[in-house]
């Protein structure tokens, strides 16, 4: 596995490879890895020649208030895990590199980042949108994979993929969770004591939303399942509800009565400290299913 750390050595590379005829597959992550990022990491490297897996802690999708002095880095521990996975370029840019001075452009999805987690982090998907920019950019990629785990970011990627015409696959990855339900995160490591039991209110609430919903003889109204949902929220211990909150998994807009596109999406915090976030499908009620 190679390691590129400049703009200007990757894009070179997935020219060359480009020229050669193959394809090219890009796995953005911000490091720190776990099962979950491996796992895009073996999707990817069964669907292309040649896989670049980023590493880039990027300072503009955090709030001012928010964990990127403290997010975990460890670059060494990162390059041997996914030279493991057989991946082909580790791509690793110094902040300077990827933001000179000067920068002044940014990306917006303007409806897809308002809800959900965007008025707790109010930038966060422009920064987003902006790296990912950029990194297709540089990597040139046929597709890339982004997981489920973050549906919201999903949605606002394949958004601008398409209203910008990319030319450039969107494959979104089901959540990787530990044996115990909790999504995989890199964040996960700011669990201390009992705050990692804690953490699992959020798929205790999953668990509970989707057996309502298989058992439901007709369509759950969402107001009313929104509403069970959080008064069962306010008796987890520790755990701060930022949202609930059940969508149309392609418009991210709330439904009124359960159905098969649904989704729930929730986002709580751990003794006013470590945000998680985790979403599923919820199923749902459909008249062929009887
Ligand atoms: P990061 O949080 O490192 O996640 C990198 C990719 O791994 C994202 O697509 C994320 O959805 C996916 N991922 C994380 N945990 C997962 C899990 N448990 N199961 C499946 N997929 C999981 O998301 C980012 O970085 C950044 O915002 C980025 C897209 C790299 C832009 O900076």
């Amino acid at each position: 596995m190679k390691l590129i750390q400049t703009p200007r050595e990757m894009l070179a590379q997935a020219r060359i490879w480009r020229e050669q005829g193959l394809t090219i597959g890009l796995v953005p992550t911000m490091g720190w890895f776990h099962e979950g990022h491996l796992s895009l990491m073996r999707d990817a490297l069964n669907r292309a020649n040649r896989v670049v897996v980023s590493l880039f802690v990027n300072p503009i999708q955090f709030g001012p208030s928010e964990d990127l002095a403290a997010y975990p880095r460890d670059l060494e521990r990162d390059r041997k895990l996914a030279a493991a996975e057989g991946v082909h370029v580790l791509y690793a840019p110094e902040a300077a590199a990827m933001y000179p001075q000067g920068f002044q452009t940014s990306i917006r999805v303007a409806d897809l980042s308002c809800g959900l987690c965007g008025p707790s982090r109010p930038g966060h998907f422009d920064g987003v949108c902006t790296v990912v920019m950029k990194l297709f950019q540089q990597t040139r990629p046929h597709f890339s994979i982004f997981g489920e785990k973050d549906f919201q970011q999903l949605a606002v990627i394949r958004r601008m993929s398409r209203d910008l015409d990319l030319d450039i696959e969107i494959i979104g990855h089901p959540i990787v969770r530990e044996a115990d339900g909790l999504a995989m995160s890199s964040r996960n490591i700011y669990l201390k004591g009992q705050e990692r039991q804690q953490a699992l209110s959020l798929v205790r609430t999953i668990d509970y939303a989707r057996q309502r919903v298989a058992e439901a003889a007709q369509p759950l109204v969402v107001r009313d399942l929104l509403a069970e949902l959080g008064s069962r929220l306010v008796h987890e211990p520790g755990c701060r509800v930022d949202y609930v909150a059940i969508i149309d998994e392609t418009t991210l807009r709330p439904a009124e009565t359960v159905n098969p596109s649904c989704r729930l999406l929730l986002a709580v915090k751990i003794n006013d400290r470590v945000r998680l976030i985790d979403n599923a499908p919820l199923g749902g009620w459909n008249e062929t299913a009887i």
